[in-house]
């Protein structure tokens, strides 16, 4: 008898612990299609005559002012800003000092281009590398002498270091919507440090004969945040501005003009994947439309690009790359699969912790998943948990003129952790070498709401198990 109530008690213990067992699994899995829904409306861009798109006073003032990093180690800054009168000066003023022009005392001569497009001829477009700066310290600066001189300022990352904390703000596919300045408006309130855009900036080729003053307006419109931080540039397909039927065979032509990178600066070289280190991060910046199958040029740098990643200086290894390799929209559905079957297994092996992607005008977030063991005949063609893989968020969700993407592919996969159509940013607090805050921002929402939150563990230094929510 007491044998058999012995029998039945460890029964009952093992269908316990099978329950709990059971239990975890549930959690584990956890994928979440969001019940917020945003109200469907068209998104519409601001009129020409809006305030954010203003044009300076003054005869020939510097407009379009926008920063970022001129080197990877965060010691120079490019400055750029259009003319549209004459060409004017290219001269950077700048100080610690002083935020008086005239009182400034370093000085850098800068360069300038412009382009024909169709009809259209921009503005004389300036870059000027201040280099040789000091890490977190505040400059002021100043252009336009000799007619209109406007100053700004910004603050220099920190010196990379593997326990500098630093605030990212992610964005993209941004556009020039009313929905986009709500966005940008979020983003300004919840205070980041520099921002990771990832891709598609001024949809200018949505309009007809792809009118490159929507390029000049949206630059004047995000020049509020842009002159005053560093934005790290990603090149989307809006980037691309290829129109044959314009006799425009140039790719890449008004964004390659406007927007220089760290790698770009050099003269005669016109790449769009780079890499930056800022505080704890290694940001690599890849091309999602510029070759990248074997043997490129870009498959050569990202390969030894890894291999230059030096965790223990920069603990975070980001990626950035505007068409995503795992998202479950319907929009772009698999568009990113070639460069994921090309670069995928290069990540995992690196133990990235974060790829940023946009082009989906949705949010989604990804848990650590992996799917490299396809060799074409072992049928393995499943993404799967893997604790060095990195997480996939796709924040395409700007707000910009093409709206929303609301068509989900049902069921929701697995590997996807958390998804919604609205528009929305992100931010990724970096506290240390192990820990990093990631948060979702939704437009509907107060600027410090969380709509979707998670701590990130470290890959290299502290690869727990962080993607159960
Ligand atoms: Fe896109």
């Amino acid at each position: 008898m007491s044998n058999m109530l012995g029998a039945r008690r460890r029964l009952c213990l093992l269908q316990v612990v099978l329950l709990l067992f059971a239990a975890v699994l549930l959690v584990a899995d956890a994928c979440l299609t969001s019940e917020y829904r945003r109200k469907l409306e068209a998104t519409v861009e601001m009129p020409l005559d809006a305030d954010v798109f203003r044009v300076p006073e003054g005869y020939n003032a510097p407009q379009q002012v926008h920063i970022t990093l001129g080197d990877q180690e965060g010691t120079s800054m490019i400055v750029s800003w259009v003319t549209a009168n004459e060409l004017g000066s290219s001269t950077v003023m700048y100080s610690e000092a002083s935020p008086d022009p005239e009182k400034m005392e370093l000085c850098v001569e800068g360069t300038h281009t412009r382009y024909d497009y169709f009809n259209y001829t921009s503005g004389f477009i300036h870059h000027c590398n201040l280099t040789n700066l000091k890490y977190s310290t505040k400059y002021y600066y100043a252009m336009g002498f000799g007619h209109t001189v406007r100053s700004f300022c910004f603050t220099t990352p920190p010196m990379p270091g593997p326990d500098v904390p630093f605030k990212f703000g992610i964005i993209g596919d941004l556009g020039q919507t009313f929905d986009s300045n709500t966005t940008l408006s979020h983003y300004e309130a919840n205070g980041g440090d520099a921002v990771l855009y990832v891709g598609d900036l001024s949809y200018a080729d949505n309009h007809p004969l792809h009118d490159n003053t929507r390029w000049d307006t949206w630059a004047r419109f995000v020049e509020r945040s842009a002159a005053h931080q560093p934005w790290v540039w990603t090149a989307g397909n809006h980037e691309l501005d290829l129109a044959p039927e314009l006799g425009e065979l140039a790719p890449f032509k008004p964004f390659a003009h406007r927007y220089p990178t760290p790698r770009r600066f050099a003269p005669a070289a016109t790449p769009f994947w780079y890499s930056v280190r800022i505080a704890s991060a290694h940001v690599v910046v890849l091309a999602s439309y510029s070759a990248y199958g074997k043997y490129t040029p870009q498959w050569e740098w990202l390969r030894a690009e890894l291999a230059r990643v030096d965790r223990a200086a920069t603990p975070w290894l980001i990626v950035l790359v505007h068409s995503p390799w795992y998202s479950s929209n319907a929009y772009h559905y698999m568009e990113g699969e070639t460069m994921r079957v090309q670069f995928e297994r290069w990540l995992v092996a690196a133990k990235a912790d974060l790829v940023v992607a946009g082009h989906v005008h949705a949010y989604e977030r990804s848990h650590r998943v992996s799917n490299v063991a396809y060799d074409i005949i072992n049928g393995r063609c499943t993404p799967v948990r893997n604790r060095d893989a990195p997480v996939y968020v796709t924040v395409g969700d700007g707000g910009n003129i093409e709206g929303i993407a609301d068509n989900f592919t049902q069921p929701q996969p697995g590997y996807s952790a958390f998804r919604e159509d609205s528009f929305g940013h992100a931010t990724l607090e970096i506290r240390n070498r192990t820990h990093a805050y990631y948060a979702w921002h939704r437009n509907q929402d107060g600027d410090n709401v969380v709509a979707d939150g998670v701590w990130l563990t470290n890959r290299y230094w502290m690869p727990t198990d962080d993607d159960t929510s």
